[in-house]
């Protein structure tokens, strides 16, 4: 795939464990350039192999005073590529190359104005105008407790702090630099022009990475994957999915065969609308499942949320591989995984992700699979995927719905999922996303979603007493769906929404709305 030339300049992001580098990896492709994270201990051989233009080190948990944290190879100081070191990434700069780091007595945490004392090609232009009292600064954000106390030989010090004598280090001749701040926070207002400095003028990569070209890039390499064969695709109605059906389609033609399973997991109406979408905008024929019996059946009694997910995904695939045989003569299974799914399953290079919950898209996946595996979206992210939907044709209202995960409804039921939890389940989420609309809040929230649970409480209908389960109500604000913040939505709306699900739904005597953040809550309760 690398033989592209969308892929001839390139970046490479060596991650040291920040929770930023995701971040930085966007910041690098927001500037049309192909950037890809690799774990810090990547080797000779993998480094070379990917041939970057330069490199970036990026910020990390550790201590590199201790002799034990984690080191870069020594060869990418050798490798004759510009290197840029971020905070940790900085710090490890400084050690390998035979300057020292200590300790500070205390954390400088938040916004601080740096001083810059000299010159170089990292420090965006505007600087040159930034003067105040006769010297340059700049507002930055940073997190550190370790500084560089000693540079390394033939190095300069172009910028610092009160309580740090180097916050940019700097060996122009080399195409060295290091900054003690993170440039990929957009707390730090020029850090964005900082990267670019390094990405486009110091390792001069060019801005290929756009829509169009990805386009071009994805609808040649799933050509020559497939080459003449046939592949399926399962529609989950997310925007994962329908971008990369149409790539298929754009690519292949009619040898796309898309399933939609309905698993009688999603939302009210759901099924019905993408596949009027299907067939009326975009010509393609959807081959439609009714499974909900299948999926219910197997998760009687099922109570743990890895399970569920886990038993969801293996019937998406017995599912698929049947209506493979029937149609004859299918080799590929295709999926809309993205980047983010990879990584937060724990499967990507980086040692540093952790596994948090096995999205059924890539963590269920069995591993006796007899179709061979299409991701053409594996490498973007969402806002990447959405720009390449948009030029695609999917409209923006598509585009921007919130997400629903794959596993649908079940991981909204807490515990053992059954049709009547689902079908009022259904109902009160309907709700929830209409009044959001009707409020012109929907867009002003990341995710909204209403959450079954499985306890009684009481309510009073005329004289009589009842016991009706719970409806708790989710509401949240994120850039990257890796951290979130719950969402203070007006009083009155919740009300609203409060007293439609209760009047509205019979069974339900009470809602709840969810006030936590992320971490350490996630955003699904399961
Ligand atoms: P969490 O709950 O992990 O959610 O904070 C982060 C984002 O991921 C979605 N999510 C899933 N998506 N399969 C999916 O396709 C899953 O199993 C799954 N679990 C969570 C969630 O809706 C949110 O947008």
């Amino acid at each position: 795939m690398l033989s592209q030339k969308i892929y001839t300049s390139r970046i490479l992001i060596l991650d040291f464990g920040s929770q930023y580098t995701q971040l930085l990896v966007r910041r690098i492709r927001s500037i049309g350039v192909y950037c890809k994270l690799l774990a810090w201990h990547a080797s000779e051989k993998e480094i070379r192999e990917f041939n970057p233009n330069g490199i970036i080190l990026s910020g990390g948990p550790d201590s590199s005073i201790s002799d034990d944290s984690p080191r870069a190879v020594n060869y990418i100081f050798h490798a004759g590529v510009p290197i840029l070191g971020i905070c940790y990434g900085m710090q490890v700069m400084a050690v390998q190359l035979g300057g020292t780091v200590q300790s500070a007595s205390q954390r400088e945490f938040g916004y601080a104005q740096i001083t810059i004392t000299g010159n170089s090609q990292l420090l965006p232009p505007i600087l040159h105008t930034t003067i105040i009292d006769e010297t340059r600064v700049m507002d930055v954000w940073m997190s550190h407790s370790d500084h560089v106390s000693q540079i390394p030989s033939n190095f300069i010090t172009i910028a610092n702090t009160k309580k740090c004598p180097v916050v940019i280090m700097i060996n122009e001749k080399k195409h060295f630099y290091g900054v003690q701040f993170h440039p990929e926070v957009t707390h730090t207002p020029q850090g964005l022009s900082l990267l670019k400095q390094f990405v486009q003028i110091i390792c001069q990569c060019k801005a290929l990475w756009t829509a169009e070209n990805i386009i071009d890039d994805s609808i040649r390499y799933i050509r020559k994957q497939i080459k003449n064969e046939r592949v399926m695709l399962g529609l989950s109605g997310g925007v994962d999915s329908l971008v990369t059906s149409l790539l298929l389609h754009h690519a292949i033609g009619d040898r796309l065969k898309c399933v939609f399973i309905d698993n009688g997991l999603l939302r009210l109406g759901e099924a019905t609308q993408i596949i009027n979408m299907f067939s009326n905008c975009f010509g393609i024929d959807i081959i439609h499942i009714e499974a909900e019996k299948r999926f219910l059946d197997a998760l009687v009694g099922v109570q743990e949320p890895e399970t569920k997910r886990k038993i969801i995904g293996r019937i998406f695939i017995e599912i698929f591989e049947e209506e493979a045989v029937k149609l004859g003569n299918i080799q590929w299974l295709a999926q809309g995984t993205i980047y983010s799914d990879v990584i937060e399953s724990g499967i990507t290079s980086t040692s540093q992700a952790h596994i948090i919950k096995s999205h059924h898209n890539v963590g269920g996946l069995p591993k006796e699979m007899r179709l061979k595996l299409l991701e053409p979206l594996k490498t973007l992210f969402k806002d990447e995927v959405r720009k390449i939907g948009l030029k695609l044709g999917l409209s923006s209202s598509i585009l921007y719905r919130h997400p629903f995960p794959g596993p649908g409804l079940s991981i909204r039921i807490l515990g053992e999922v059954k049709k009547e939890y689902c079908n009022l389940l259904r109902s009160a989420d309907a709700i929830l996303i209409e009044e959001l609309h009707k409020a012109n809040l929907y867009d002003t929230v990341s995710q909204a979603f209403t959450v079954f649970l499985p306890i009684r409480s009481v309510s009073i209908i005329g004289d009589n007493r009842k016991y009706d389960w719970v409806i708790a109500i989710r509401a949240i604000e994120t850039t990257d769906f890796m951290t979130a913040q719950w969402i203070n939505l007006p009083h009155e709306f919740l009300s609203t929404v409060s007293n439609r699900i209760i009047n509205e739904i019979q069974s339900i005597s009470r809602v709840v709305y969810d006030i936590s953040s992320k971490p350490p809550a996630t955003i699904e309760w399961e």
